[in-house]
């Protein structure tokens, strides 16, 4: 899809009558994301996650998908210690459907990467805003805004891709630094909050659904308004990625 420039829709799922849903209304992948630690369990963010939790949702994903591929994250904690128990945890969501696993962070994380896809684990990286450093990042804040950040940001992706990341999620950056990054790799970039640069955009299911907490972040489109029912708005949302209609740079862009 990539190699074509067809858009790549992807949207958060954990369990499987949602994962039937998505995968039937044409979403490309389903992200089992530890936001489920926000999202399904009411934490303040992903860091109470564990492995257990990932393993589970992971499960019961892959029990209600038929054709999507399935990225699940390694939550914090699963892969930071050594590339021995950062493949032991790999090869438990690989176990339970995953056919990539999805892990946060540059500069360190490619030796990782590099472990795990020297063993045939297919590696999702994410850079920009990465939710498990949101206290050294000190808060949720745009991450690539300044020149010296933009380089380190794409010095980072370079070393994940050679690192053999076959796919990178881009997280609240400026669109214009998401663009030329895009342009600059050849693996596929997912956006969330990146802008319409980016070969492809994610966001969190219960997010597109407008059934956040609080107020919805900046690059959220509700897409159930308006929309009869969630199959619904999933397809409206697969849609508007593939024709370029979602996200509007104006709108939801930094
Ligand atoms: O956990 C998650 O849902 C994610 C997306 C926000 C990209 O990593």
């Amino acid at each position: 899809m990539h190699a074509s420039g067809e858009k790549i829709a992807v949207l958060t799922c954990y369990d499987a009558l949602f994962a039937r849903i998505l995968d039937a209304a044409g979403v490309d992948v389903l992200l089992v994301g530890d936001s489920l630690g926000m999202v399904l369990q009411g934490h303040a963010g992903t860091l109470p996650v564990s492995m257990d939790d990932m393993v589970y949702h992971t499960q019961c994903v892959a029990r209600g998908n038929r054709s999507a591929w399935i990225i699940a994250d390694m939550p914090f904690g699963s892969y930071q210690e050594s590339a021995e128990s950062t493949l032991r945890n790999a090869v438990r969501l690989m176990q339970a459907g995953a056919q990539m696993v999805k892990l946060e962070g540059g500069g360190w994380t490619a030796a990782m990467v590099r472990f795990l896809v020297d063993r045939d684990i297919p590696v999702c990286a994410h850079l920009g805003f990465t939710p498990q450093s949101v206290h050294a990042l000190g808060g949720y804040r745009v991450q690539g805004r300044d020149e010296k950040s933009a380089r380190l940001l794409r010095q980072h992706a370079g070393e994940l891709a050679e690192a053999g990341a076959e796919c990178l999620v881009l997280e609240m950056v400026p669109s214009a630094v998401a663009r030329d990054l895009t342009k600059e790799l050849t693996v596929p970039v997912i956006g969330i909050g990146a802008g319409l640069g980016c070969s492809g955009q994610v966001l969190v299911l219960h997010d597109m659904l407008g059934m956040a907490h609080g107020d919805l972040p900046r690059f959220v489109r509700n897409f159930l308004e308006g929309s009869a029912d969630i199959g619904a708005a999933v397809r409206k949302y697969v849609a508007a990625v593939k024709s370029g209609q979602f996200p509007d740079d104006a709108v939801h862009g930094f």
